[in-house]
């Protein structure tokens, strides 16, 4: 019987355990909301990476990959308009002094189906208010007035901390696209509609980061800026919404867990949004967001740097500002999602429970594991690990019974064993189990590399 079961606590406990995530900073006791992934983690976020990257810039014609630098001329914020109006609606209790977010207070009150981005801060107050919701640390109902708070971290270039020396940690990646919209369509002889996608970290003092993964201070994003006429923005905007739920899908999130939820409040300039929500063991909440931009980016960098953003038409000589079409996904919340998704835990005809994870093969951080039946099998083993370690993320595991061998694998996802016996010195052939059937068959050696790879593509 198979039963998912899970929480985040057992996701938490099984990432530390398993070598998938640990608290940053361990040895100094953490250091809040930040997170080291380890040997396991590294491969699934890069699996990660490497799909979304695969899917949006190698599949998709006119796309086009950059990675622009963190620290940016502190001007593009002041474009941007993070400087001025960047803020989360902070509220202190003035009981236990913790900062919170009003809308992450209703989110969390309403289990995901209040959705506060279409209330005004005084309509949050007054949401607050009438439903008696309470400081989550203290208990008391003591709020301060919603306030806004400016997440942008802030470092200084130079020797000296002057005000004039200050720049900011990039809170999002997408402006290293917008200011390189001109380099990108001059070198790659780019035509609207293109794109330009990035991966690339990002770094927000949120006022309330936690659950794990979902909400941290220094955190990935996979991001894209489609860059297109006015008349062809609503189609290309729809077919995004399309394909961040595709991707979504085949990565392994299932459908009934996935819902779309277009913004009823837009930021001033944007046409739609749209979030796609996963339902995550804390409920329903952002995935990711599809955003229609109208032309304020290009408009706004052409303003404040001072050189034209226009695209000349080819064929026309029509000059055009662009339109952007954004999406944009965190790589940590897709990391968590994938596994709350993955987790299984499934008693097995003898009364045992496996804990096994169920990712896509695409993804699973190692994609086959040797295992030798006996320890002076391990020359033959050794030999059949590096064949598969040039083609495949490959783990080696002599320590224990072959049963707690597979136990360790299925906790971290591998898609596929491959135990070496006596039979295999004789003829060259090894067996190989099927991490969600158990079931095992018998494959030549030599048949190995293309066997797992055409289970592993993405
Ligand atoms: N450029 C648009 C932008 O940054 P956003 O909705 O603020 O939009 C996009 O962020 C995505 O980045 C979110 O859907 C989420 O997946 C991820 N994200 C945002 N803030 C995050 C945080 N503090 N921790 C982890 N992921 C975060």
């Amino acid at each position: 019987m198979a039963e998912k079961n899970v929480t985040m606590d057992k996701i938490v406990n099984l990432c530390k355990s398993r070598g998938f995530v640990f608290p940053g900073s361990d040895i100094y006791g953490g250091f809040a909301n930040t997170w080291d992934f380890g040997p396991v983690g590294v491969e699934l976020e890069n699996n990660i990476k490497k799909a979304w990257w695969k899917r949006f810039v190698q599949e998709s014609p006119n796309t086009y990959g950059v990675d622009a630098s963190i620290l940016m001329n502190p001007r593009v914020w002041e474009a941007s308009g993070h400087v001025a109006s960047f803020g989360d609606p902070k509220m202190d209790c003035k009981s236990c002094k913790q900062r919170f977010r009003a809308d992450t207070l209703i989110e969390t009150y309403g289990k995901g189906d209040v959705i506060p981005d279409c209330m005004t801060n005084e309509e949050m107050e007054v949401y607050i208010e009438e439903n008696n919701i309470r400081c989550p640390h203290c208990g008391n109902k003591t709020w301060t007035n919603i306030r806004k708070f400016n997440p942008m971290f802030t470092t200084s270039r130079g020797t000296l901390e002057a005000e004039a020396d200050k720049v900011y940690l990039r809170p999002e990646t997408c402006q290293g696209e917008y200011v390189n919209f001109l380099n990108v369509q001059r070198t790659a002889r780019a035509k609207l509609p293109f794109a330009i996608a990035q991966i690339g970290k990002s770094f927000r003092n949120e006022i309330t980061p936690g659950n794990f993964l979902f909400r941290t201070i220094e955190f990935e994003q996979m991001e894209l800026q489609m860059f297109c006429k006015d008349e062809d923005s609503v189609q290309i905007y729809n077919s995004y919404k399309e394909k961040a739920w595709n991707f979504a899908k085949d990565i392994g999130l299932s459908e009934d867990k996935l819902r779309f939820h277009d913004h009823d409040k837009l930021a001033h300039y944007a046409k739609a949004a749209c979030d796609i929500q996963y339902n995550f063991p804390i409920g329903w909440q952002e995935l990711n967001g599809v955003h229609h931009r109208g032309t304020w980016d290009c408009s706004r960098h052409q303003e404040y740097s001072g050189k034209s953003m226009l695209y000349t038409d080819p064929v026309t000589n029509e000059k055009v500002l662009p339109t952007v079409i954004e999406y944009s996904i965190g790589v940590g919340r897709l990391t968590l999602a994938t596994l709350c998704e993955a987790y299984e835990e499934e008693t097995l005809e003898n009364g045992e429970t496996r804990v096994v994870m169920h990712f896509n093969p695409a993804i699973a951080p190692y994609k086959v594991a040797v295992l030798p039946l006996q320890k002076n099998l391990s020359e033959k083993a050794e030999e059949v690990y590096a064949k598969l370690a040039k083609e495949f993320m490959c783990d080696y595991d002599l320590a224990g019974s072959i049963g707690k061998r597979y136990r360790r694998q299925d906790e971290i996802g591998t898609p596929f064993c491959v135990t070496v016996d006596f039979d295999t010195l004789e003829n060259d052939t090894v067996t190989i189990r099927d991490r969600d059937s158990m079931e095992q068959i018998r494959l030549p050696i030599s048949k190995l590399v293309a066997y797992i790879s055409e289970k592993v593509k993405f």
